[in-house]
């Protein structure tokens, strides 16, 4: 690390002046975005030149998913303090987050076949569905699998990791102890559930929020409701973009992760994230 630079002067003389350029080791902002080890990064296995943007494409939402995956944890430890509205930041953040993560999609959006053939080959058994981040924040969202720790065998960190998150509460299970906090009742089934399973729509659960929607006492509850409605939509905009680009690209082939392709990712596409928020409002 350099020596902190002292306090650039605010006099009126210093108006305009340029930015400093004396600096004794590494720029601080180096020191502070570690730019030189992230623009190392990005190798492309072929010498087709649209590899770059897939490459970067995935890069940028592996980061996204990294934020997302410290909001949601964020929004589920101030649950845990029953402070809501340090949650509803979080939540909130992580919202505008996923809308840059969708938007994300743009550069590789409209790959013709023949286009991503071009460097397809190249990635191998390579497949998004190996990301230890992207199962992390399914993870959060309720969609728990212990079968998804097996491709982590071999990377002991990334298993140890999503084996934890395996057994803690996902954000929905924080979300619903901290009603049942506030009166609300959550049934005793699923305040007690094994928290490593797949999480399952409950109709005592669509009952409370039924009565959420429905009362004006509940306004503390509706906003925490309405947030994840929207991270809700928003994650399932990303499946949803995600389907449409890989059927753009590559038709109905079978994955490079061995999967169906089109046809899988269809199934988890029509997954509902949170969802007694979206049946409960038939009833209100
Ligand atoms: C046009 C580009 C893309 C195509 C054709 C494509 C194709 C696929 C396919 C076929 C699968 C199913 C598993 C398999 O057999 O491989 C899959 C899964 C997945 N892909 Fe992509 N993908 C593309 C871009 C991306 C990007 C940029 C990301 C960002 C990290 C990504 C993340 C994922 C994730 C997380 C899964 C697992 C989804 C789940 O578990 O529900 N994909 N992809």
């Amino acid at each position: 690390m350099s020596q902190p630079q002292p306090p650039r002067p605010h006099a009126p003389e210093a108006a305009g002046a340029a930015p400093n350029l004396d600096f004794e080791g590494t720029t601080p902002y180096e020191d502070y975005v570690r730019a030189s080890v992230l623009s190392r990064l990005q190798e492309p296995l072929s010498d087709d030149p649209g590899e770059m943007a897939f490459l970067v494409t995935t890069q940028v939402m592996e980061l996204w998913f990294t934020v997302l995956v410290h909001e949601w944890r964020t929004a589920g430890h101030a649950l845990r303090r029953d402070d809501l509205e340090a949650a509803l930041a979080a939540l909130k953040r992580s919202a505008y987050e996923l809308e840059s993560l969708n938007a994300s999609w743009k550069p590789i959006a409209h790959l013709t076949p023949g286009q991503f053939n071009a460097y397809r080959g190249a990635l191998g058994e390579a497949s998004g569905f190996q990301s230890a981040t992207y199962r992390r924040l399914e993870f959060l969202l309720g969609e728990k699998s212990a079968a998804m720790l097996v491709p982590y065998r071999g990377a002991p960190r990334d298993g140890a990791e999503l084996e934890k998150a395996l057994h803690e509460p996902s954000l929905y299970d924080e979300v619903l102890r901290y009603l049942a906090r506030l009166g609300h009742e959550i049934p005793r089934s699923v305040l007690d559930r094994d928290v490593s399973e797949r999480y399952a729509a409950d109709p005592g659960v669509e009952r409370v929020w039924q009565r959420i929607y429905e009362g004006p006492r509940h306004g503390d509850a509706c906003r925490l409701g309405e947030s994840l409605t929207e991270v809700a939509e928003l994650v399932w905009r990303w499946r949803n973009d995600h389907l449409v680009a890989t059927r753009r690209a590559m038709g109905s082939k079978v994955g490079t992760g061995g999967s169906a392709g089109v046809a899988w990712l269809e199934k988890r596409a029509a997954k509902t994230v949170f969802p007694e928020l979206w049946t409960a409002r038939s009833h209100v």
